[in-house]
């Protein structure tokens, strides 16, 4: 693709050293290669094989991969497992059950750990609990939690009694949980009186209350509230029950409900470019196989690892990387309430020092953040900690800039650790790209290479394979086992999606620009080629944010683009068309102002546009598109020097070049 020019020009890299090729599950690249050729030359048996070593079947399946239907993939047909039992039941089997499987962390500091046996208990209470309440098998259920144990118990007690989650993050407004609620029909709702973030108390309950009375909501007969800062709060007679009420008079043994390999574990919304947020629907024994293969291959997690991704569960990470993946491979993890930079911007490296963690999984954009504050702080800098307990680091959610990885592997890694820059999507269920510590030689800013059996390329518009050194389309060439079945409720907009036909219809469609390097073939991501926007590791689509801004009455025309920055990767700009006079000076402000809030309530604060401009029109084509690089340069401060012939009205650049 000729648009997508690449411009890094990264020559350091780090090779593995000695006894991280010695220790490492993969070391060394001949064993990746092997793994990979092993993929090339069997698919099914590869699969086979690591099912075989991974997962518990209750009964064994048929077919490793179904390709009847593409671009409908089933995988390990006919099978039927519990996914909870193969996390909790399966290792205390092992003779994990006093092993600690959580070491949460509150907000204010408070340390509550919680073995697998204990774990297990809660977790069987709480599915006792939704039984008692008639939620069944195959029913959805809708999870707006804070991070806690809580929170993760509850996820598993669904997949428990096979009830399938749907996990809303605590920031999304009332507005967008119904959205969510209506579009799974789930019959119950997992809440808590108030979530706490950097000593705030945030409401959550009482956004429940408001979601169910915006109505279509009426399939849920259930709000299960977990109290975790004892607030007042309004509770419905016959329809609200505290999660400790409704636990804690449950049985602790639970037989957990065994379902087919297919069945839906999860459903979990992400922005796409077009329409509503997408409901990403996960199966269950594919989708874990890949959890716990990533966890050995990526995080090379061994019995003594304490492992701490800092997600939040209401993203795919926090799914992977926190509820299945480290559960199912028996690891002792670190979940935390609260954000960076609460009591102090040291709280990541405080904690890492007082849990001795070993392996830390974060997102660039916490990095960033805490690169800016520890420069006028040197108490909160990573080097005034203690950090040696660790020997490996992640990041994930957008590109991390090579000037932050090397900031990241100097001050935090002391220079030892390698750093998993692991390239993965909502829809991928779990890591696709990414160096393999004491195999792939690390370049900052680069995800290096496809893990084994995941077929990535570089392609055209037309799906044709691109050489080397040139900038394409990345695409997945070969079904995987946790990739995303289909779109809840919308098979046609998956397969046109996932899918499309412009690029022959069987080649899956990331929505991310690549170039590979000439010659050691690593992938560096370039950024999305969609119209969808990556701020501070979330995905947002300009779509959704100019349906909100339109939704105002003021508004008469809205379109939104992305623009570099520093801290949040991208920021949102919104070019607005009032239905009245444009406002400019105070009255501009303060217009910006409310519908910047105005966004906020509608979709969530994540959502708000950094800057707002008003002008008496957007720059369109005679056919009446908006042209988006015009205002992404505006956005970004720069003069003009495309072609504006094909301009229906080129004045209107100037007004909105402008700031108000
Ligand atoms: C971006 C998060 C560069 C990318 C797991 C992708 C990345 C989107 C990386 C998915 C990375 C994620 N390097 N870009 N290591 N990881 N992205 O669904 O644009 O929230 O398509 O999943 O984030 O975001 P999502």
């Amino acid at each position: 693709m000729s648009s997508i020019e690449s411009v890094s020009h990264e020559t350091r890299v780090f090779e593995p050293s000695a006894d991280w090729q010695r220790s490492a599950a993969i070391g060394g690249m001949d064993a990746y290669n092997a793994l990979c050729k092993e993929a090339e030359t069997d698919f099914e048996g590869f699969w086979a094989r690591l099912a075989k070593e991974n997962l518990q079947f209750a009964k064994d399946y048929d077919k490793v991969l179904d390709e009847s239907n593409p671009p409908f993939y089933k995988w390990f047909t006919g099978g039927e497992l519990n996914v909870s039992a193969n996390c909790l039941d399966k290792n205390i089997a092992a003779g994990l059950g006093d092993k600690v499987a959580l070491i949460f962390e509150a907000d204010g500091g408070e340390v509550t750990k919680v073995t697998y046996s204990e774990l297990l208990s809660k977790v069987s209470k709480i599915a006792n609990g939704l039984k008692g309440l008639g939620v069944k098998k195959g029913d959805r259920v809708v999870i707006y939690m804070p991070m806690s144990v809580e929170g993760v118990a509850a996820m598993q007690a669904c997949a428990r009694i096979g009830a399938t989650h749907s996990v809303v993050f605590g920031g999304f407004s009332a507005k967008a949980l119904q959205d969510r609620i209506q579009d799974t029909g789930a019959v119950a709702v997992f809440t808590a009186d108030q979530q706490v973030r950097g000593g705030k108390q945030l409401p959550l309950k009482s956004i429940v209350d408001e979601a169910l009375s915006l109505g279509g909501c009426e399939a849920v007969k259930n709000v299960i509230v977990y109290k975790r800062t004892g607030a007042d709060v309004a509770m419905q007679a016959g329809r609200d029950v505290y999660m400790h009420a409704l636990a804690d008079k449950q049985s602790d043994v639970c037989a957990p409900e065994m379902v087919d390999s297919e069945h839906p574990l999860f459903i979990l919304y992400t922005s796409g470019s077009t329409g509503k947020p997408k409901g990403v629907q996960h199966s269950s024994a594919g989708y874990l196989l890949w959890a716990m293969l990533t966890m050995k291959w990526t995080f090379d997690i061994k019995p003594n690892d304490v492992f701490w991704c800092t997600a939040d569960i209401g993203w795919i990470t926090g799914h992977t990387y926190i509820t299945y993946g480290p559960l199912a491979v028996g690891a002792t993890q670190i979940v935390f309430e609260g954000v960076p930079t609460y009591p102090n911007a040291g709280r990541f490296w405080e904690m890492i020092q007082r849990h001795s963690a070993t392996i830390f999984y974060t997102a660039p954009t916490a990095i960033r953040s805490l690169i800016k504050a520890c420069e006028s702080d040197q108490k909160v800098h990573p080097t005034s900690y203690d950090l040696s307990s660790l020997r490996l680091m992640g990041s994930v959610g957008e590109p991390i800039n090579p000037e932050a990885w090397m900031w990241y592997h100097k001050n935090v890694g002391g220079e030892k650790c390698p750093i998993v820059d692991t390239f993965w999507q909502t829809e991928t269920g779990g890591h696709m790209i990414t160096p393999l510590p004491g195999a792939t030689p690390l370049v900052p800013g680069s995800c290096t290479l496809p893990l084994p059996g995941i077929m990535a390329a570089v392609v055209d518009e037309v799906g044709g394979d691109l050489p080397n050194g040139q900038g394409g389309i990345l695409v997945v060439k070969r079904p995987w086992p946790s990739m995303i079945r289909t779109i809840w409720g919308d098979a046609d907009r998956f397969k046109k999606s996932y899918f499309p036909e412009e690029l022959g219809g069987n080649l899956y469609l990331a929505g991310d620009g690549a170039v590979r390097d000439k010659v050691s073939g690593n992938f560096t991501i370039m950024g999305r080629i969609d119209d969808v926007l990556n701020v501070s590791g979330h995905r947002m689509g300009t779509m959704e944010i100019e349906s909100s801004l339109v939704a105002n009455e003021l508004v008469a025309e809205a379109a939104v683009v992305g623009r570099p920055d520093d801290l949040t990767g991208e920021a949102i700009v919104a070019f607005v068309v009032l239905k009245g006079d444009r406002p400019t000076g105070e009255a501009g402000q303060k217009l910006a102002m409310d519908l910047r809030n105005w966004v906020g309530k509608d979709i969530g604060p994540i959502a708000k546009p950094k800057e707002i401009r008003f002008g008496d029109n957007l720059p369109k084509t005679r056919s009446g598109k908006i042209m988006r690089r015009l205002l992404r340069s505006l956005a970004k401060g720069e003069t003009i020097t495309q072609d504006t012939s094909t301009l229906e009205n080129p004045a209107i650049l100037d007004q909105l070049g402008k700031p108000i």
